[in-house]
């Protein structure tokens, strides 16, 4: 299948810093804007698909997973931590093991008009 350009969400829902859901077509995503730039990211944890838009933190170039804290960087998708949350009791490597390392799928973004676009 071709990828195409699709509108995924009005720049002006999106506060710097803060992640978004946005569904397109049968994909969840998550969309930031993070100073001048915008990322489009698959939408579900890798770990065990919370949805990184709701209460996903940005920091350092990295999206972190409110519910274990496995990190990803923005720019590639690149796994930074997997699941290192809690760390007392060793909670979190436990639930880490429940699901295979991997890092997060990213998608194209540009500016068309009002638009976010993703190429998907
Ligand atoms: S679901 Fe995201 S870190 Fe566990």
């Amino acid at each position: 299948m071709t990828m195409q350009w699709k509108n995924a969400i009005r720049i002006s829902k999106l506060k710097p810093g803060k992640p978004k859901m946005v569904t397109m077509g049968l994909k969840t995503l998550m969309v930031v804007k993070k100073e001048d730039q915008f990322h489009a990211t698959e939408g579900l944890c890798r770990h065990m698909r919370w949805p990184l838009g709701l209460g996903g933190k940005i920091v350092d170039d990295c999206i972190t997973c409110p519910l274990h804290q496995t990190q990803h960087r923005l720019e590639d998708g690149e796994l930074v931590d997997w699941a290192p949350f809690p760390l007392f009791p060793p909670y979190g490597k436990l639930v880490g093991k429940l699901s295979r390392k991997k890092d997060l799928p990213i998608y194209e973004t540009r500016i068309e008009g009002e638009y976010l676009q993703v190429k998907i």
